[in-house]
């Protein structure tokens, strides 16, 4: 195959290329007075306008369609506003039929779309700019999360998929089995399924992931989770992707740190890697009056630079039961309606995360630490604005006599949980954790009001 440059590449060394003659390969984004064309091949956002000459042309001319593939070869020029470069084709070859009836071509154009539109035609929005720039975006977010934890000299661990434990203790798992239950004549039973017992998707590899902490220091996992919530919200997703790092002699404060230097981390990346996507997306979102990301640069900016906001469980309630005594009641859990309080009202200025630490322990799994008043645990919920939460961790119980109260207490199954009671049984020592909720992540990173809208293929309920 005869080597082609990316337009991508092309941008970055225009300076090297102008005048040859190169080969390139894409898709028509737009057709332009019968002459302009403009190409993109997926490695960048930007398009390479290509100046056909309509006499040598004439017949593939009557062919372009947009959306179709094609292949020119041609010498590089620099545009006439001196700045950027454009193609004079020698050859053009162009491929693959459009079947016009089919599908609305402005999504293959450089055209704002209705997002809940194109969530209707899930295939085909990685051909829209501002689906692209969330995938470059997405593919970013992932690789810096791993440098982070390489520069921190830890371990990453895959943790398994199938399970047979709830690590955060609610009735929303997803069942995996092999027994064909519309098939009458089988058994039920799953003594009989695959595994000889009750499995389903995880929720988390926290679990796991502590146990190799034992033996490794510093890991982290980092895959997809499963949870069958009936939550059909703009920040739930029944498959996500999460991040969970696991330390030993790591304290709650010193969870709080690495928490925030891996935010900081992360946004500074993708400012310095992800430039041009974030300037389309701020483009794109004043344009759709979204208030998330009007000023999306600027927030991101500021959160890199400022000290977030800490704050107790405590105080949060005091606060938001100064604004209205009846909305939140010691005990119950931060919820959508008192982060928008928070938000909108308490913090509206600072626009910063919000690390809110010592939760009640009913509202909490049953792994976290309990502080020494009984009622709360050594926890943090780390909330975002516009999103809410985005990160959720604490210091890990290790005593064996505790953990195996506290399991008793919630009722679980002690059985399943065995191999976890007894790992605080040789050399167990303190520990800390988090999880940080990927997808989330990466929606308040586009600034986009849906999360539906920065993942590939989203899973949520009843839709597949
Ligand atoms: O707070 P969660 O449930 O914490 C855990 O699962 C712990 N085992 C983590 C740990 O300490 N290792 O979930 C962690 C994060 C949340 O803060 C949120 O960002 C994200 O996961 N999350 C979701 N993201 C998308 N869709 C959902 N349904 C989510 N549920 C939680
Ligand atoms: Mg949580």
């Amino acid at each position: 195959m005869k080597y082609y440059y990316s337009i991508k590449e092309i941008i970055i060394n225009k300076n090297k290329f102008l005048n040859k003659n190169l080969l390139i390969k894409g898709w028509i984004k737009f057709f332009r007075n019968n002459f302009f064309l403009e190409i993109n091949d997926g490695s960048t956002i930007k398009n390479l306008q290509v100046v056909i000459k309509k006499e040598i042309f004439k017949k593939k001319l009557k062919k372009i369609n947009i959306g179709n593939p094609i292949k020119i070869f041609g010498k590089l020029k620099l545009h006439k506003n001196n700045k950027d470069v454009e193609m004079l084709p020698l050859n053009i070859k162009l491929y693959g039929k459009i079947d016009k009836k089919f599908f609305d071509k402005s999504i293959l154009q450089n055209k704002f779309h209705s997002l809940s539109k194109l969530r209707k035609q899930i295939y085909l929005r990685f051909r829209t700019k501002i689906f692209s720039s969330i995938m470059k975006i997405r593919h970013n977010l992932y690789i810096q999360i791993h440098n982070f934890f390489k520069k921190k000299h830890f371990y990453y661990i895959n943790t398994p998929i199938i399970s047979n434990n709830n690590a955060e203790g609610a009735g929303e798992t997803f069942r995996v089995t092999t027994i064909d239950f519309e098939n009458k004549k089988n058994n039920l039973n799953c003594k009989n399924d695959f595994f000889k017992c009750k499995v389903n998707l995880t929720v988390s590899g926290q679990l796991e992931a502590e146990s190799a902490m034992l033996g490794l220091g510093k890991v982290y996992t980092f895959g997809p989770v499963f949870r069958a919530e009936n939550s059909n919200t703009n920040k739930h997703l029944s498959e996500f992707l999460m991040v969970e790092p696991e330390i030993m002699f790591y304290k709650l404060k010193d969870i709080i740190k690495l928490s925030v230097k891996l935010i900081k981390y992360l946004i500074k990346k993708i400012l310095k890697y992800c430039i041009e996507e974030l300037k389309y997306l701020e483009y794109y979102h004043k344009k759709n009056n979204n208030k998330n990301g009007k000023n999306l640069i600027k927030l991101l900016k500021n959160i890199q630079k400022k000290k977030f906001i800490k704050i107790s469980y405590n105080k949060v309630i005091k606060l938001l039961k100064s604004i209205n005594n009846k909305i939140i009641f010691w005990g119950d859990d931060i919820g959508s309606k008192h982060e928008k309080i928070l938000f909108e009202k308490i913090f509206k200025k600072e626009l910063l995360p919000l690390i809110i630490y010592n939760y009640p322990k009913n509202i909490k799994p049953f792994y976290m630490k309990i502080n020494k008043d009984n009622i709360t645990t050594k926890s943090i919920d780390i909330l975002f604005p516009y999103i809410g939460e985005i990160i959720g961790g604490s210091e890990r119980e290790h005593s064996y006599k505790k953990l195996l109260k506290i399991i008793k207490k919630k009722n679980m199954n002690i059985k399943k949980i065995k191999w976890y009671l007894n790992i605080r049984k040789l050399g167990t020592i303190y520990h800390s954790g988090f999880g940080l909720g990927f997808d989330r992540l990466l929606q308040f990173i586009t600034g986009m009001k849906n999360i539906r809208d920065v993942v590939p293929f989203p899973r949520l309920p009843g839709k597949i």
